[in-house]
């Protein structure tokens, strides 16, 4: 079901009905098919795509269309992200703006919500491993490691649970790994790192 707008009723209306057919494709844009997410993160992806991608960057990077819309991905320096689905639920649009309000179920609420909460820690954990990692390892769905020996993140949990991996960086696990540099992050840093490995396990 998608959602409808009040004010610019028409208008999103008519883009429901041009995107419908290219929400697929689209989908597998903001959110890499094969991610390995729950269902209702899925379906807030897909509603994310289908009713705020026309002003919001609804992914895991890059810019909004529209200027004043603030991406997602980075949507918890603006506003804490369990605010959303109450936002979006209370018509609670920022005055004298360009977003709109929309006739949304709670669980579509909650579902976009959920997406956009997922997209947090999952997207700066992209960026650090991308910086920190990718100079070796493999950090995407389907690249290959750099570094001979180092594992495609994405096979990690082949070997052990990705859950062990901050037990092992808190424990150094660059020991007996001569090429793998020392890496000083933080409790949070790390987290959104393993959050990002989590999601690109193979199913
Ligand atoms: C027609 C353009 C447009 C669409 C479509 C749109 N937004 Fe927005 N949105 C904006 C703009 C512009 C702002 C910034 C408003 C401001 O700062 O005054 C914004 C702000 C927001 C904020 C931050 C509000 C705050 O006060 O911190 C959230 C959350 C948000 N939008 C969620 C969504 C969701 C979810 C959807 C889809 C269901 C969506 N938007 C669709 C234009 C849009
Ligand atoms: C300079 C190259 C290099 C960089 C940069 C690097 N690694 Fe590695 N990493 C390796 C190599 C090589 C191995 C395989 C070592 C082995 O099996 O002996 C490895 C192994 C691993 C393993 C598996 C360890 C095990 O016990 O099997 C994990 C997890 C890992 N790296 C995580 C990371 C993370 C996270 C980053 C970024 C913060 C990173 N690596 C950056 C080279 C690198």
């Amino acid at each position: 079901m998608r959602l409808r707008t009040i004010g610019l009723a028409t208008f999103i209306a008519a883009l429901g009905l041009a995107v419908n057919s290219a929400v697929e494709a689209q989908t597998m844009e903001t959110l890499k098919s094969g991610m390995n997410v729950t269902e209702e993160i899925r379906h807030g992806a897909a509603l994310a795509e289908a009713n705020c991608a026309l002003c919001h960057a609804v992914g895991l990077t890059g810019d909004s269309p529209h200027r004043q819309a603030p991406p997602f991905w980075k949507l918890s320096q603006r506003r804490p992200v369990d605010t959303v689905a109450k936002m979006l639920l209370d018509k609670e649009a920022p005055a004298h703006s360009d977003m709109p309000t929309f006739e949304i179920t709670e669980t579509q609420a909650h579902d976009i919500a959920a997406w956009i909460a997922w997209v947090q820690p999952v997207s700066h954990g992209r960026r650090l491993v991308e910086a920190n990692c990718a100079s070796c390892h493999a950090i995407g769905l389907d690249d290959e490691s750099a570094h001979r020996e180092a594992p495609p993140f994405r096979n990690l949990s082949m070997f052990y649970p990705i859950d062990a991996l901050e037990e092992a960086f808190a424990e150094g696990i660059e020991t007996g790994h001569p090429d793998m540099p020392v890496f000083k992050v933080d409790i949070t840093q790390l987290q959104d790192m393993i959050a990002y490995i989590e999601s690109i396990q193979g199913q």
